[in-house]
């Protein structure tokens, strides 16, 4: 099963990928197993909202992944909190002995504008797409510390960037962000690396009209816009196994250097983003009132060049 001229680079490790039953999860469970690591494959077999379920889903890839010669199990928990997470994770200790690499993969959109958002939506929305990677995360550190080592990869999102009509998701994903820097702080001291990525790529059951509505009216707005890279310049085609690709690479030695940090994907193009930094600074000894952030030197410069591109029909 590998797929590069290369020795397998993750003999004998164990890995869990959440979502891995198709799109983007399968592909980097199948990337995972071709590089010898032996697999948790975790889906709920559910809708792109979120809720229902299908135990086949998580299956058939498993399946799939055996007769290529791989070596993996199904597990159909909703990692949409801790006590799934958990589940997942024993899993993983109960078949393979160990755990060595956490895919946080799994996530679900239900695209709407902020002001039609219920308390439903949100709560189901953050609970898959962040509150199911913290507690994977958290059950898997016990277990990375004591072995002094593991990698995490946790999905995120261009919507991050504030996609227009996709509110809760792109607090999930910004979240993951958070997250992600933050884990790596705690975990990194104990050889344990984590890292995120946005990725962009075609095949997804969240790729609903609403969902790409969302993104073409992102791109309208203006929205610092990871979208318009899709598909590429060159017309190459975004697919799940492009990012397969960037999430099994991030998880072995040779991106060793990599701990916090975020990325993107999409078809031919591969980046890595910058980490937050102050854009203009001023200060002022006595504090700030409304009067003194009234001055040129102060408000004006802070507001150069900025200017409010989103008061128009999206
Ligand atoms: N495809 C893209 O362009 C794109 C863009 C940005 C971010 N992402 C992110 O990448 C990840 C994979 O996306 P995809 O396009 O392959 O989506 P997908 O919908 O094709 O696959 C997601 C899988 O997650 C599973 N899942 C959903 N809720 C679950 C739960 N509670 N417990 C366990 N499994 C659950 C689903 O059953 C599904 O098989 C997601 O986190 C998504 O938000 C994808």
């Amino acid at each position: 099963m590998t797929q590069s001229a290369c020795a397998p680079r993750l003999d004998g490790k164990v890995a869990v990928v959440t979502g891995a039953g198709r799109g983007i999860g399968f592909e980097i469970a199948r990337l995972l197993a071709g590089q010898g690591a032996r697999l948790v494959v975790n889906d709920l077999g559910g809708g792109s909202g979120g809720g229902g379920g299908n135990a086949s889903v998580a299956q058939q890839a498993v399946d799939q992944l055996r007769a290529a010669g791989g070596e993996a199990v199904a597990e159909t928990s909703s990692v949409d909190g801790f006590k799934g997470a958990e589940r997942v994770i024993q899993a993983a200790l109960d078949h393979f002995g160990r755990i060595d690499i956490v895919v946080n993969n799994a996530g679900i959109a239900r695209p709407g504008g902020i002001q039609d958002m219920t308390e439903d939506d949100l709560d189901i929305i953050l609970a898959v797409n962040l509150k199911g990677y913290a507690g994977l995360i958290r059950h898997a550190a016990p277990h990375f510390i004591g072995q002094a080592g593991g990698t995490i990869v946790n999905m995120s999102s261009p919507s991050g960037f504030g996609h227009y009509g996709n509110t809760a998701y792109a607090a999930a994903k910004e979240g993951v962000i958070g997250l992600t820097r933050s884990v790596a702080r705690d975990l990194g001291p104990h050889g344990v690396r984590c890292n995120a990525l946005r990725p962009m790529a075609g095949g997804s059951q969240m790729a609903t009209p609403k969902m790409v509505e969302s993104l073409m009216a992102s791109a309208r707005l203006g929205i610092p816009p990871l979208w318009n890279r899709w598909p590429s310049p060159q017309g190459f085609p975004a697919g799940p196994e492009h990012v397969a690709a960037v999430a099994v690479w991030l998880c072995t030695d040779a991106a060793a250097a990599a701990n916090g940090r975020e990325f993107f994907v999409a078809g031919q193009e591969v980046g890595i983003l910058p980490e937050p930094e102050v854009h203009r600074v001023t200060f002022d000894a006595a504090g700030w009132t409304l009067d003194s952030l009234d001055r040129p030197e102060v408000g004006a410069y802070l507001l150069g060049g900025v200017r409010n591109a989103f008061r128009g029909p999206a």
